[in-house]
């Protein structure tokens, strides 16, 4: 039987990415170019460089990705491409080359949620999961919990009402000298700090939003009072506190949900699921509740295009494709 071919295209903040898919779920090819070395000096993504490096790497990038995926570009059934939430700059690089070539190779466009395709990244490493599931994703610009009823069906339950989980972490590792991104920094350094050593707050938030803006004024104030003093601040302790705080926080409210919504399976997503004390402490809640649970591979926890091919060919089976008409929408919503 020959298997639908899907490429996918992600350019919406610092990876430039393509892939080739086989049917829905074997990765052929999935490369990734990566631009934080160049953002690091700045401390933070700059949108401008962003785009310009997209249209230096594009072309590149996606002829490796056929390369390495051992096909033709004239094979390819279809291509799938991040249309938001993301850098609109950064966006209308990847939009403009997928929409140049399925007009060329006359072949059907799929515009994908990144959000949504981070949560299908677990349906690449596990083949057998399937939906009705509860989703978190947290990444860089969103924390989220999310019903995914069917492949094209989720309600949103609840979100960030301030900060994304990876924003906060991204913050305080700045104000700590830690290098962008500061998420891996800071989960580094709280492996050698003690969890307990600050009580950093937890915010009170009705039904299944999150806030994290408190909770970074408070590291915040800590490091700048301590400073103040003259005491000595244990970098290592603040990191695995404010860790601490954040998963609780998470953990919690997932867990709460899956509960109030009789859901048996537990789905990580996004940047932030490659945390180590967040995937270890949902594991271990989800062991005692006895819920299933999965995670991506770490390669596809962050921005990748495997899982936007993989989204996009959910889509394609429902026949919801896009046009040329499609444009970039960098505030795109569940
Ligand atoms: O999903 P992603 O690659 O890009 C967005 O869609 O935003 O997520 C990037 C975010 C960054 O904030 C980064 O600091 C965070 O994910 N991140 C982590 C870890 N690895 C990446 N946060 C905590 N612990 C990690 N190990
Ligand atoms: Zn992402």
């Amino acid at each position: 039987m020959i298997k639908i071919l899907t490429l996918g295209i992600e350019t919406s903040c610092d990876e430039t990415a393509a892939a080739v898919l086989r049917g829905g779920r074997e990765i052929l090819s999935n490369v990734i170019s990566t631009q934080i070395p160049v953002h690091q000096k700045f401390g933070g993504v700059v949108p401008e460089i962003a785009s310009r490096k997209h249209i230096v790497n594009i072309m590149p990038v996606i002829d490796e990705a056929i390369t390495k995926a051992g096909v033709e570009l004239s094979q390819i059934s279809q291509i799938a491409v991040t249309y938001g939430p993301g850098l609109v700059g950064a966006l209308l690089v990847g939009v403009s080359a997928a929409k140049t070539l399925a007009y060329a190779l006359k072949v059907p466009l799929i515009a994908v949620n990144h959000m949504e395709g981070h949560i299908f990244a677990n349906f690449l490493s596990a083949p057998e999961l399937e939906p009705p599931f509860l989703a978190l994703v947290v990444s860089g610009g969103h924390s989220a919990l999310i019903l995914q009823k069917d492949y094209n069906n989720f309600e949103l339950l609840g979100q960030t009402r301030d900060d994304a989980a990876g924003e906060a972490f991204d913050k305080i590792a700045r104000v700590m000298d830690l290098p962008y991104p500061g998420g891996p920094q800071i989960d580094k350094l709280a492996k050698l700090g003690n969890p307990d050593a600050i009580d950093f707050p937890r915010a009170k938030v009705s039904n299944f939003d999150f806030s994290f803006s408190g909770l970074k004024s408070a590291v915040l104030n800590y490091l700048n009072s301590a400073k103040m003093k003259g005491e000595e601040i244990n970098n290592a302790d603040v990191a695995a506190s404010f860790q601490k705080a954040v998963v609780d926080a998470l953990v919690d409210k997932t867990i709460a949900a899956a509960e109030k919504f009789q859901l048996k399976k537990i789905v990580l997503a996004g940047g932030v699921a490659a945390n180590s004390s967040l995937e270890g402490t949902l594991r271990k809640n989800c062991d005692a509740q006895g819920l299933e649970f999965y995670f991506p591979s770490k390669i596809l926890c962050t921005d990748n295009a495997a899982m936007i091919a993989c989204r996009g060919y959910y889509q394609s089976l429902e026949k919801k494709f896009a046009d040329s008409t499609l444009n970039a929408v960098p505030n795109l919503t569940f």
